[in-house]
């Protein structure tokens, strides 16, 4: 079979297998070698290598006769607009940019905060700072001026590119004053910062520091492209992890374009000149991949969309974007599908539209669970492709290469490992698990190209985080097996990271926040089953002896707080009050059982546990919540 041939091949010859991959890009000086493992467990690729992203990406696709193809298509239902960019213009615009950036003293290895919604602009931003080599870091719109404030002290960024404000269906997100508070927390400042003056919202500008988008290009040179080393970091995106602190995953230059490049054509089948749609957000790691980079690299159009899958005005939005703008593959989240399915259970929204160019639905950011896939495959009646992937790795881990071949398909697995990826199942000790048994799910290092080579600042963390537990692999924090045929199934974190609406989110840093009300002693959050998200978090507040508070009070604040502090992304709408919580005999909280007792699993009662009476504490806690859900 042809995945076998290629995946064999990529074993017996790992260094081939991706120098030939190289073959793709456009180099200014060509790699002399794939792999260096000098410095192992820590690994790098193509180091020798000069080369541009932004080149890549639109420069050269405008050399080649593709000026006048659309590079970037706009849909926003949200402010009823459609508008396409060429390559050429987009080569125009990032060069304006670019240029402006560096009269400003931007220069390679800077970094430069974004902070935008789902507009154009915000991919030309990024190509910007790839033309310059500056390294750029993406905030999600829907995280508040706190975690904005916290990636600002980590990355130090010269500039911070931001829009004047967001759109959400119900309300306008003020992401000015969201940049303002979290530049006044932050103990690094930026030097200036550029804002994006949208006609829904025109912010107010800070004297000396922030300069319009348009106002800032007016009679600049334009930019060309610098060339970097293979190894110079192109981003770091920040996710979560499990304490406050957001992990800085580095992405190199040099792996990041190789990977994608061939993730392109062999997973999602996608050349020059196809048509492709991920419908997520820039500020995550798919939103990078795969609306930014990928389809850009492979000479595609790319849709960028600022919309919901339902009451954007109407659940058929998906369909009529497919249709119109005849995408061949489209990507989004399970959640998304959920959200469609519960207002259109019988398809007729999608029986509306023409989807006859659509070749497939791919599927990532959490658990594709069998009931959705299903109602997807008959009613698009086009192959339902789950791949499992993280932001760590930057492309997918296990999935159906569409463009090798497209092996059986079977609901409730993201198929087999791509090339580059040796997954194992192991257990606590380390050792690999026959076919069939759960256990941690790792990968043998090395990790193929475009993978994080560390974290940034934060060697000892990446090292600790990932490489400690299981010597020789990396730990992906996910568990599940592998059946007979060689299938992966993802089935759970073994961390504290839940996964709510395709986001996902750190109960250890909204633990934190709820901690900093002066009421609360001790509390956990957990993440509680959710028809729609997957997973909602769900808080549990002990509060200090004494307090006259009203119950209710408190558990409205801390809402408030996390709201405030993490922003409406981690959607914590629910906590409770109890006396204690359930701990083991050294004073670790049993999580794992609390989740059990509100999604009305059957459990093992933790044979360390202190004081099982606790558990019935809990339970009718839940219960008064309405947990377990009926
Ligand atoms: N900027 C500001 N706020 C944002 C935001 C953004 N970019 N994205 C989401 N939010 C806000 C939402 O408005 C909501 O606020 P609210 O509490 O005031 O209603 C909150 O964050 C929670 O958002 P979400 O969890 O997305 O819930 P929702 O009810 O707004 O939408 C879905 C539910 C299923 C329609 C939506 O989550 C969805 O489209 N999911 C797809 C997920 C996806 O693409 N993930 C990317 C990974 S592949
Ligand atoms: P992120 O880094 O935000 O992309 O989230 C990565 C995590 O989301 C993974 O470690 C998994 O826990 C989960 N995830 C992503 N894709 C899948 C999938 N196809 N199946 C199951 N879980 C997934």
């Amino acid at each position: 079979m042809a995945y076998d041939k290629v995946y064999s091949a990529w074993k017996a010859d790992p260094n081939g297998f991706w120098m030939q991959a190289a073959e793709a890009i456009d180099w200014i000086e060509k790699p002399t070698k794939a792999l260096f493992d000098e410095n192992a467990p820590l690994y790098e690729w193509f180091v020798d290598a000069k080369v541009n992203t932004c080149w890549n990406a639109v420069d050269r696709h405008v050399e080649a006769g593709r000026g006048d193809q659309i590079a970037i298509m706009h849909e926003s239902p949200i402010t009823h607009s459609t508008k396409g960019i060429t390559y050429k213009e987009l080569q125009a615009r990032v060069a304006s940019l670019a240029g402006a950036l560096r009269m400003r003293g931007v220069e390679k290895g800077d970094r430069v905060i974004i902070y935008m919604p789902m507009i154009p602009e915000a991919l030309e931003a990024m190509l910007a700072c790839a033309r310059l080599g500056a390294i750029h870091s993406v905030v999600f719109g829907g995280f508040a001026a706190h975690e904005l404030a916290v990636r600002i002290d980590d990355c130090q960024p010269k500039a911070i590119i931001a829009a004047s404000c967001g759109l959400e269906p119900n309300r306008v997100v003020h992401y000015k004053p969201l940049l303002d508070a979290a530049i006044d927390q932050a103990s690094h400042k930026p030097e200036f910062c550029v804002i994006f003056q949208r006609e829904q919202e025109v912010a107010k500008l800070v004297e000396g520091r922030d300069f319009s988008w348009h106002g800032f290009q007016y009679g600049v040179k334009p930019a060309e492209c610098v060339p970097v080393e293979g190894n110079q970091p192109a981003y770091i995106l920040y996710t979560s992890g499990t304490t406050g602190q957001p992990k800085g995953v580095v992405r190199s230059t040099a792996g990041h374009l190789v990977a994608l490049h061939w993730s392109m054509k062999n997973i999602y089948n996608i050349e020059a000149g196809d048509r492709f749609w991920a419908a997520s957000d820039v500020g995550w790691v798919v939103g990078h991949s795969y609306i930014c980079y990928g389809p850009l690299l492979a000479g595609a159009t790319t849709i960028v969309f600022e919309g919901k899958p339902v009451g954007t005005p109407h659940p058929g939005v998906f369909w009529r974007i497919i249709q119109n703008h005849r995408v061949k593959s489209f990507f989004t989240a399970p959640t998304a599908l959920r959200a469609i399915r519960r207002e259109d259970p019988t398809g007729e929204w999608i029986k509306r539209y023409k989807l006859h160019e659509m070749q497939a639905l791919f599927l990532a950011g959490e658990r594709a669970d069998p009931d959705t896939v299903k109602w997807a495959q008959e009613h698009l009646g086009v192959p339902v492709i789950d791949h499992w992937w993280q932001t760590e790795t930057g492309w997918a881990i296990a999935g159906n290469p569409l463009g090798i071949e497209l092996l059986p398909v079977k609901v409730g697995s993201p198929t087999k490992p791509m090339p580059g990826y040796d997954v194992q199942v192991l257990d606590e000790g380390g050792h690999p698990l026959p076919a069939g048994e759960l256990g941690s799910i790792a990968i043998k290092l090395p990790l193929p190209p475009g993978t994080l080579p560390t974290l940034w600042n934060a060697e000892a963390r990446f090292k600790k985080s990932y490489l400690e537990h299981f010597p020789g692999y990396y730990e992906t924090g996910d568990a599940g097996y592998i059946d007979e045929d060689g299938y992966l199934y993802i089935m759970a974190r073994t961390d504290d990271v839940i996964n709510v609406a395709g986001h996902r989110l750190s109960t250890g840093a909204m633990e934190e926040v709820l901690a900093s009300h002066p009421d609360v002693a001790e509390c956990a959050v957990i993440g509680v089953a959710d028809a729609l998200k997957g997973q909602s978090p769900l808080g549990f507040l002990c509060l200090n002896k004494g307090s006259t508070r009203s119950e209710a009070d408190v558990v409205k604040e801390c809402v408030k707080l996390v709201r405030d502090q993490i922003g409406p992304v981690a959607a914590f709408k629910t906590a409770c009050v109890v006396d204690r919580l359930p701990k083991t005999r050294s004073g670790k909280i049993l999580r794992g059982t609390m989740v059990k007792i509100a999604d009305g699993e059957d459990f093992k009662m933790p044979a360390t546990i202190d004081d099982p009476a606790i558990l019935d504490e809990i339970a009718v806690a839940l219960k008064k919540l309405g947990y377990p859900e009926k």
